[in-house]
């Protein structure tokens, strides 16, 4: 279960130009839930999806994963809370273009502190999962923008997170291939992760069991 309680996220905050992007969020995700983020550009979706992935930190308030508390938490112990809970899908899929995507989806079983040694195995199961296994010796630089969204799935799911973060993974794709990659998130949600996808579209909100709203850095009730 995700609890955040007041959280503040100041970014620059020691500088003149500090600028508060979030004023105190509470707000509890329980396991196994599908919530879509929504909110207008530069509410603060993708500063909370940050932190809820580990990536960032906050300025002010706690924030706890499965009872572990992550605020205040040194960079290393945060990382390993990452690698272990969250699998996150950034808005720009962050792949590497010239390696395939197999190897896209071992890396972080390298970063993995247990190195796994069927780790090509997994990553393939993983491309499996998201109808990408026929590609998986293609470089990334030659893949659609929907297949690039599935690599970037398989490698969220690698690690078997339980939480499931996405930050807009439909916002660059047709309806009919935006439709396929939530069929992907429906089926992750319906094996017991939690999935939470920020959107700009109603119909992709819609299609979640809850809508968390931001507006301006605040959550909307
Ligand atoms: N690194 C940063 N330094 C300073 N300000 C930032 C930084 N990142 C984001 N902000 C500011 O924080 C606010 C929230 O940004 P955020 O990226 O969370 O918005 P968003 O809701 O994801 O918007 P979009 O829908 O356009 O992606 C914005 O006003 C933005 O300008
Ligand atoms: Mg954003």
């Amino acid at each position: 279960m995700i609890i955040l309680n007041q959280i503040k996220k100041v970014y620059n905050p020691k500088g003149a130009n500090a600028f508060e992007a979030l004023h105190g969020i509470s707000l509890r995700i329980e396991d196994g839930e599908m919530a879509a983020v929504i909110g207008r550009s530069g509410a603060g979706k993708s500063t909370l999806l940050h932190i809820l992935a580990c990536i960032d930190t906050s300025e002010g308030g706690e924030y706890t994963i499965d009872g572990t508390a992550v605020s205040g938490l040194s960079e290393r112990k945060a990382a390993q809370i990452r690698n272990e809970k969250i699998g996150m899908v950034m808005q720009d899929f962050a792949l590497v273009e010239d390696f395939t995507a197999l190897e896209n989806v071992m890396l972080p079983l390298e970063f993995a502190k247990a190195k796994k040694p069927n780790r090509q195995q997994l990553a393939m199961n993983a491309l499996n999962s998201v109808g990408m296994g026929s590609n998986a010796k293609k470089p990334v630089s030659k893949l659609s923008g929907g297949q690039k969204q599935r690599v970037a799935i398989a490698r969220a799911i690698v690690n078997q997170p339980s939480v499931i973060l996405a930050d807009e993974p439909t916002g660059a794709l047709d309806s009919g291939t935006a439709a396929e990659i939530m069929d992907v998130f429906r089926e992750l949600n319906s094996q017991g992760k939690t999935v939470i996808i920020v959107t700009h579209d109603m119909s992709i909100a819609e299609q979640c069991s809850r809508i968390i709203e931001i507006a301006d850095g605040n959550l909307v009730t």
